[in-house]
């Protein structure tokens, strides 16, 4: 099933059609702790920009929502309250760089329910954070940074992270703060 949504072109559909495009540069890291996966997401909060869109993959218990958390914390306060919108599908913030939409697509079951929360005009007004893209096929543009999280069954506090850049991120991630936060471009096999 799939949708057009009116006005933009996107188009969005569930669990049924291959990605359209797939940002290509790819960078990858090893975080050894949850607070190491919430220190990077907070070092790439600051490179963010309204109309950007980080799409977290991984399955459950990967870290998807300990990176969000992260992400929103280091835009507007280090206590700030960051559920998960497993349930609510999307919690919205107030940051200092904008505003910024947390999703969650896990429960999503059609291509309509996925267009009603409001995430065309996320993409066109906030920085949309997204748990669980794959549930909804959407056309990734130009300003998507995907994160795909794998976890290590020898190592519970390890996750692997490969980032493919959209065009508008690969400047920015070879910003100096995340190299020296060990953030490396992964070898051709990864990309
Ligand atoms: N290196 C790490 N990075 C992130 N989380 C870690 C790490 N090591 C251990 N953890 C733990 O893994 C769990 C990650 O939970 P989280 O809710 O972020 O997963 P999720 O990917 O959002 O899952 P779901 O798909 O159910 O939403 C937390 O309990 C966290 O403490
Ligand atoms: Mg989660």
């Amino acid at each position: 099933m799939a949708l057009v949504a009116p006005g933009t072109g996107a188009i969005f559909a569930v669990m049924s059609e291959a990605l359209a495009y797939r940002p290509a540069t790819a960078f990858r890291m090893t975080t050894g702790s949850e607070a190491t996966t919430a220190v990077l997401a907070g070092t790439i909060a600051k490179l963010a920009r309204i109309g950007d869109v980080i799409a977290l993959s991984g399955g459950i218990g990967a870290g998807k929502t300990v990176f969000a958390r992260g992400f929103v914390r280091a835009l507007s306060q280090a206590d700030e309250e960051v559920p998960s919108p497993t349930f609510t599908l999307v919690q919205a913030y107030d940051c200092a760089r904008g505003p910024v939409h947390h999703y969650d697509f896990y429960r999503i079951d059609s291509a309509k329910d996925a267009y009603e929360t409001g995430i065309e005009e996320s993409f066109a007004e906030a920085i949309t954070v997204i748990e669980w893209p794959d549930r909804i096929a959407v056309l990734r543009s130009e300003h998507w940074l995907d994160i795909e999280f794998s976890m290590d069954a020898r190592n519970p506090e390890t996750r692997e992270l490969v980032l493919h850049a959209g065009p508008a991120w690969r400047d920015r991630l070879t910003d100096p703060a995340l190299l020296r936060s060990g953030l490396a471009p992964a070898p051709a096999s990864d990309d």
